[in-house]
């Protein structure tokens, strides 16, 4: 990665200081105010993964997990991350829930183009996490915001609830 200062159109007199964990790396930053955290991941340290499709958080394909819960890094200064902790899907590994749904994602073919799939699987890591969604309709609603143009929800929800079905119940 390349850790120097950090602005999508060249040197910027304004640049601010900024300290990231991204994917377990601390790494300090010199970010142009207006450079988005999408921009920073993609463009600087060459995290490719996250994908850039509206640009304006209304597709979610650029979604990653800041200290733990999906935001639309497109809509997101990268100064305002200043201190967080960010995990993209680069970042998730082949352990753990990361693992468990990208190989879930890989069983029920839920993808086509793939383009969505990076932004998907962050935003089901975090449905995982937080235990806050059980049936095939609750799951559709709390990935709503991640869309697919290639129509693979089905598949997507089936993947998800397929992981969710292995996860320790409250007493074990
Ligand atoms: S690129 Fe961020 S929501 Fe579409
Ligand atoms: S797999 Fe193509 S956009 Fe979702």
């Amino acid at each position: 990665m390349d850790t120097s200062t950090v602005s999508s159109r060249g040197a910027d007199p304004g640049a601010l200081p900024v300290t990231l964990e991204v994917n377990g790396a601390a790494l300090s930053l010199t970010v142009a105010p207006y450079v988005t955290l999408l921009d920073l991941l993609r463009e600087r340290l060459q995290l490719t993964g996250t994908k850039k499709g509206c640009d304006h958080g209304q597709c979610g394909a650029c979604t990653v997990l800041v200290d733990g819960k999906p935001i639309n890094s497109c809509l997101k200064l990268a100064v305002t991350a200043d201190g967080a902790r960010v995990t993209t899907i680069e970042g998730l590994g082949a352990d753990g829930r990361g693992g468990a749904l990208q190989r879930a994602f890989i069983e029920h073919d839920a993808f086509q183009c793939g383009y969505c799939t990076p932004g998907q699987v962050c935003s089901a890591v975090a449905l995982v996490a937080e235990g806050i969604a059980f049936t095939y309709d609750e799951v559709r609603e709390y990935m709503s915001g991640n869309l697919c143009r290639c129509g693979a929800y089905p598949n997507i929800t089936d993947a998800v609830m397929d992981v969710l079905r292995q996860q320790p119940g409250p007493d074990t």
